[in-house]
């Protein structure tokens, strides 16, 4: 996939040099603090935004997973009757000078765990759909395409 957007204010001015902290778990549903397989920060990534609030990067499609059961929210979800998964998502966390920080999701659309994600986090405007792509972005071969912009709250607002 390659995933892009811009950081802007919530007036819709740019935030140069914003700070995009991303991570996600691999397309076997496992962060690298989970699996063995991965080498520690795979699939982590911190960025600077440019001079337009431009970033981006390419990564793998994230998957849909559990969260782990064998605690709290494991007794938790059973009392209440809820599936332990979550839909496939990238997890932001994003700072600028003079805005409060925002740490959010992206979910990808047609994940048949939006409605009923066990975290309770999915909105409607955190979620979209990737499109087909060939060219462009440095890739050699097809991918998705997810576009995904952030708005940060200036300070005292
Ligand atoms: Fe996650």
């Amino acid at each position: 996939m390659v995933v892009h957007g811009r950081v802007l204010s919530c007036d819709g001015v740019p935030l140069p040099g914003a700070t995009v902290d991303l991570w996600q778990a691999a397309d076997n549903g496992l962060y690298d603090s989970q699996d063995a397989a991965q080498e520690p920060g795979n699939l982590r990534g911190l960025f600077t935004a440019d001079a337009e609030g431009r970033y981006w990067f390419r990564t793998v499609r994230p998957s849909s997973y559990a969260v782990p059961v064998d605690g709290t929210a494991g007794r938790l979800l059973r009392a209440v009757g809820r599936h332990p998964m979550r839909p496939a998502h990238l997890h932001y966390q994003v700072i600028a000078p003079g805005h409060r920080p925002l740490t959010t999701h992206v979910f990808l659309a047609g994940d048949p765990y939006l409605g009923s994600d066990a975290a309770y986090a999915v909105k409607e405007e955190l979620v979209r759909r990737p499109v087909p792509r060939t060219g462009g972005w440095d890739m050699d071969g097809p991918y998705e395409e997810v576009e995904f912009d952030l708005r940060l709250v200036p300070l005292g607002r």
